[in-house]
């Protein structure tokens, strides 16, 4: 997909805000958010309405820096700005996105002839706001950000304990008072039905974002901090992420709310004609197995034969990348400060061969750069490593910063690491180099300002089933509401040996989670499913090429597209099923997974649109499958399709379906 429409109006006008001396209304472009600021005994704080029913009922505002506060203030003026955009992402989920909101900035004046400005943005899908805070002789030390809110009602959440140094964790699904401390996005549904996910947008130089809870129903930000205890560190003026509050009507409307890129800047790469999403397969998942290793010996993974193995195999069935792991001398002192330098392959990996070998059969090398966390070596070592890939022709590189970070002492997800990895994505930029990154900050919406920040994995992700208990099928049922609110997932799904019983003799155990048990728990027509679900520019088929033997799943597979025209929900429970529709040009993809429960839907063919008639495929379980007793049997039939079909599908225990649609006119 390439940019072919880009407009944007900007009007200052004045719109529906009312003030009294100590208060402002305001309201999102329908009406349907209602937002109020009150400035009262010197504290600043907000409310939100939506439809009509309080949300937000008391939201705190301020900052305290080391040597002074921003948190009592005397007076403020306020201005107001509508903010109507359609653009183009350069790939995506859809090739137009509508951003319209009401901007509401208020100037606060403290007491201490300091002054901090909040910037409010109501869409009528949500809110967010951001400080800004200007520059000062000495540099700005945050010590606590104040944000709190206290939301109305009764509500079931879906959450995940916040962890300040990895974003790999399951999700529980409880009621709001088992709640104390969550990682972003934090989803939510009121008991009248709304639905609420929060989360932060354009992390640019600050920590990133946990909850805490402070109180029945309410919570306050609490941000990772420095090694040193500060929070946020600035000799600059200060601009803090948007505090994200996406709002809907059904969990559906989760997935296509697209705040978290609206409240990033424009694409700030002018030719963008090197980006290119892609499907890929790659030397990975056998080493997870257990079967080949990163390190080089006898098992050594990366070697040229092998390589060549899954570059024929991707060069056969459409498949545009293929990723390389443990081609580079390091692997043996994993842990060691500066194992790795980014630059030497292995003995037995003839690299440039292997480029050439690809690109005579149109396949793309996607490389590696494992930091193991060291990044103060990874950061000496980057432009050269960068270098010495666009020399070869490699144009993708997937990091990972698997291991504890150093500077030592400090933590993944504070703003040392902010630092680093934005760094990272704009010398990536720079270099023409696009990313996939592995224990990565959470995602914020970054990749449309950077559209070479492709995908990041960030979750309980499928290597998790090769050395461990694993994921259950409600996991995967949860992200998209969750997890994928931030941004693309790089999950590896695609997996079709799921009892993992093929390679058993072959396994070595390297991982000390391995209790010997581990499985995918699902069925295969559920891994097929996911690589539609779970959305990422940058797609991975993770199996082994020789255990995608049946053509006709590989037909189905051929050419798969990782950026749409269009995205529709059709169906969804949170934690429980999806069903999510997707166009690219004229072919649609339709899949669906659902949890631990067999389910049996009837969807409507309406998403189609038009009077054309579609044929298709249809990958799906049998009534006999089911993701521990049976996970391996599935059937692919053919379909004739019409605008006014309706659709049965059945989906067993962990389960589900992958439809490929074609149209025939
Ligand atoms: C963890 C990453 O998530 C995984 O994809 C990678 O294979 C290993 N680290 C080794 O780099
Ligand atoms: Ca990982």
């Amino acid at each position: 997909m390439r940019v072919f429409l880009f407009h944007l109006i900007l009007f200052l006008i004045s719109w529906n805000a009312r003030s009294n001396e100590d208060k402002i209304e305001a309201s999102s472009p329908s009406g349907h958010i209602q937002f109020s600021f009150r400035l009262s005994d010197n504290k600043a704080t907000y409310s939100v309405k939506a439809n009509n029913s309080i949300l937000v009922e008391k939201g705190q505002l301020g900052l305290r820096f080391a040597d002074f506060d921003l948190n009592e203030f005397t007076s403020f003026t306020s201005s107001t700005e509508l903010i109507r955009e359609l653009w183009a992402p350069v790939w995506g989920e859809e090739d137009s996105i509508v951003n319209q909101c009401n901007e509401l900035s208020i100037a606060l004046s403290a007491n201490n002839g300091t002054s901090l400005t909040i910037v409010f943005r109501l869409f009528d899908e949500g809110f967010a706001f951001r400080y800004e805070v200007p520059k000062r002789k000495s540099p700005l030390i945050l010590i606590d950000e104040q944000s709190s809110f206290k939301l109305s009602g009764t509500y079931n959440c879906w959450w995940s304990w916040a962890d300040y140094n990895t974003l790999e964790k399951q999700y529980f699904h409880t009621s709001l008072d088992s709640v104390s401390h969550v990682s972003c996005p934090f989803t939510l549904q009121r008991s009248d039905g709304l639905y609420l996910a929060i989360h932060e947008a354009d992390i640019n130089d600050y920590s990133t974002m946990t909850l805490k809870k402070n109180g029945q129903n309410s919570f306050k930000v609490d941000l990772v901090p420095w090694a040193d205890g500060a929070l946020v560190k600035s000799q600059k003026a200060l601009t803090s992420p948007w505090r994200v509050f996406m709002i809907g009507s059904d969990p559906g409307s989760l997935i296509t709310n697209r705040m978290v890129l609206n409240l990033n800047e424009p694409n700030r790469i002018k030719d963008v004609s090197w980006i290119e999403p892609m499907s890929y397969c790659g030397v990975w998942w056998e080493m997870h197995l257990g079967i080949s290793t990163w390190a080089s010996g006898s098992h050594h993974g990366a070697n040229t034969e092998n390589v060549k193995r899954y570059i024929d195999f991707a060069s056969a069935n459409g498949i545009k990348g293929v990723l390389i792991e443990g081609w580079n001398t390091g692997w043996e002192d994993w842990g060691k400060k500066g194992a790795f330098d980014f630059v030497t392959p292995y003995s037995d990996l003839d690299l440039k061969k292997i480029v050439q070998y690809a690109k005579d059969r149109e396949v793309e090398i996607i490389g590696h750069h494992e930091t193991g966390g060291d990044t103060e070596s990874y950061e000496k070592r980057v432009k050269r490593a960068f270098r010495y890939y666009r020399r070869l022709g490699i144009r993708v590189v997937k990091t990972g910063y698997a291991g504890p970070v150093t500077p030592e002492g400090e933590l993944h997800h504070g703003q040392c690491m902010v630092r680093h990895y934005n760094y990272i994505m704009k010398l990536a930029a720079r270099n023409n180099i696009m990313l996939d990154v592995h224990e990565p900050i959470v995602l914020s919406g970054m990749s449309r300002t950077y559209p070479n920040l492709m995908t990041a994995e960030g979750v309980r992700g499928m290597e998790w089933n090769a050395w461990s208990d694993g994921n259950h099928p409600s996991h995967t049922c949860t992200l998209p509401f969750t997890r994928g609110l931030a941004g693309p997932t790089d999950y590896t799904p695609g997996i079709f040996d799921i009892d993992l019983s093929k390679h058993s003799e072959e396994r070595i155990k390297w991982n000390s989670l391995d209790q010997g048990n581990s499985s995918v728990k699902s069925t295969i027509a559920n891994q097929m499913a996911l690589l539609i679900v779970l959305y990422s520019p940058l797609q991975m088929l993770a199996d082994l090429p020789e255990n995608y033997s049946d053509p006709k799943v590989l037909e189905v597979l051929r050419d798969l597209p990782t950026s749409w025209n269009e995205t529709r929900v059709l169906a969804a429970e949170i934690g429980k099923y999806v069903i999510i529709a997707r166009r690219s040009g004229n072919s649609w993809y339709v899949a669906g997974i659902t949890n631990e429960e067999p389910r049996d839907i009837v969807i409507n063919c309406d998403f189609l649109g038009n009077n054309l008639t579609y044929t298709g495929n249809f990958i799906q379980d049998l009534e006999t499958s089911h993701y521990l007793k049976e996970p391996e049997t599935y059937k692919v039939d053919s379909l004739l399709l019409k605008v006014d079909d309706t659709l049965k599908l059945h989906m067993a225990e962990g389960g589900g379906f992958l439809i490929r649609l074609q149209s025939q006119d």
